[in-house]
């Protein structure tokens, strides 16, 4: 993405949604919210419209939206400016950063759930440590997420759906429900759309989709 005109002035205007210094949620991930909420996560919500479709949709959770590129957060936050008034609850923040450094921005064990939607796919082989659903960062999601929290994942990829489903079980965690064609199944009844959704299924490509529970780990 080209680099936005006045991208620091944009997002400084909507300073309201963003949580600046995420490291706050340490202490309380509740904090940015005015009223506690089960606490969810979208992890690369690129231009926001997910998140702002999910946010009003479901007034009883708080929402947090992570992506890691600015330019496409400012997009994202613009959005959820515009769109304020069908979040009576005040229930969405953003954090512009990148999953990487999950663990250093939320305690143990606060998350209810994990939204992972058309992740970067990373083809090559020597990038899998780089794709969302790697071990790597399942680990860290079983940390941030509560015991019985929920990850739910979906991709138009299906090399990286098979390859997620490969992690999950690697990682020992319990796969609620899969489908290969999101759209045509019962787990489709409430489904908002994403951008990249969108732009795949105009396209006629099925998406593919999993829920995928964290316990503790079997020792
Ligand atoms: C393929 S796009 C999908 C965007 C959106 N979820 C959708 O479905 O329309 C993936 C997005 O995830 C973001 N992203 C990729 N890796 C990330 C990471 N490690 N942390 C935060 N965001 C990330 C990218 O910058 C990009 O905006």
């Amino acid at each position: 993405m080209r680099k936005k005109k006045h991208g620091a002035e944009r997002i400084a205007a909507c300073a309201d949604l963003l949580i600046a210094d995420p490291s706050v949620l340490l202490t309380d991930p509740q904090s940015p919210f005015g009223t506690a909420r089960p606490l969810c996560l979208e992890i690369g919500c690129g231009k926001g419209a997910f998140a702002c479709g999910t946010a009003a949709a479901q007034p009883d959770i708080n929402l947090i939206a992570m992506e890691r590129v600015a330019d496409v957060a400012c997009i994202a936050l613009e959005r959820a400016a515009a769109e304020r008034e069908l979040r009576p609850g005040d229930n969405l923040r953003f954090i512009i950063g990148n999953a990487q450094n999950l663990s250093e921005w939320f305690p143990e064990h606060c998350l209810d759930r994990i939204y992972l939607n058309f992740s970067d796919p990373w083809p090559k082989a020597g990038y899998a440590k780089r794709r969302l659903t790697h071990v790597g960062f399942l680990e860290q999601y079983r940390r941030a997420l509560k015991t019985g929290g929920v990850l739910l994942f979906k991709t138009d990829n299906v090399a990286l759906f098979d390859f997620s489903l490969e992690q999950f079980d690697a990682a020992g965690l319990e796969v609620l429900w899969q489908t290969r064609d999101l759209h045509n199944s019962p787990y489709g009844e409430g489904n908002i759309m994403t951008e990249y959704e969108s732009n795949f299924t105009v396209k006629g490509f099925t998406i593919n989709a999993a829920a995928v529970r964290f316990d503790k780990k079997a020792d």
